[in-house]
């Protein structure tokens, strides 16, 4: 596949089948994916747990996630890779204190999607889980206080049966050129 193709092929999965797992080799191939990532002063503070041990994944589905929307499709996944970022890393921590931006978050979410797009290429499908309840996930995964838990990604294979709505902004509406607000011509 041409990266255009898996960036057009990849849109949230809501629906897994459960009896067919992801294999050790393409959880590897994911994770060496967002080991690859960049990050802000190559800090790397990601690190990924990959939970396919059925009691620790209804234990995640039934505690792990925010109120009200419990992300239920999220029970016939057969793998969920939890994304967590150490926090004490020194090299992360002294950008953040002279710009005020948490680059740790950057860094989380730019190798997150390096899994989710290796994962599209592989034929998985995934869906990014971010309405979680951290201090549940962090107590059931054993996850320790310095490290965040930032999102959850769901992944198996796809079920199915309709195709994926892709509900975008035209590009005129978020991009501009030379300036805030000047049109960017199509
Ligand atoms: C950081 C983040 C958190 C998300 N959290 C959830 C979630 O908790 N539940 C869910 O069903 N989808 C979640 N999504 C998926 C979005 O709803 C989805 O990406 C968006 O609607 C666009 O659709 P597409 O991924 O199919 O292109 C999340 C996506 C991102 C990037």
């Amino acid at each position: 596949m041409t990266l255009d193709e898996i960036i057009s092929a990849r849109h949230s999965v809501r629906a897994f089948d459960p009896d067919r797992p992801v294999t050790q080799e393409q959880v590897s191939a994911m994770c060496e994916a967002a080991r690859l990532a960049p990050s802000a002063c190559n800090s790397q503070v990601w690190r990924f747990i990959a939970v396919t041990d059925p009691e620790q994944r209804r234990r995640i589905c039934a505690r792990g996630m925010g109120p009200i929307l419990r992300n239920k499709f999220m029970r016939a996944a057969p793998l969920i890779i939890v994304g967590c970022a150490e926090l004490d890393i020194i090299a992360n921590k002294i950008g953040t204190k002279f710009t005020g931006i948490e680059y740790y978050q950057l860094d989380m979410g730019i190798a997150m999607e390096h899994i989710v797009l290796k994962a599209t290429e592989l034929g998985l499908g995934t869906c990014w889980v971010g309405w979680i309840n951290e201090d549940n996930l962090r107590e059931i995964l054993g996850i320790p206080g310095h490290v965040r838990v930032m999102a959850l990604l769901a992944v198996g294979y796809s079920t199915e049966t309709v195709s994926p709505k892709r509900t975008r902004k035209p590009l005129r509406k978020i991009v501009f050129r030379d300036g805030w607000g000047a049109p960017f011509p199509e």
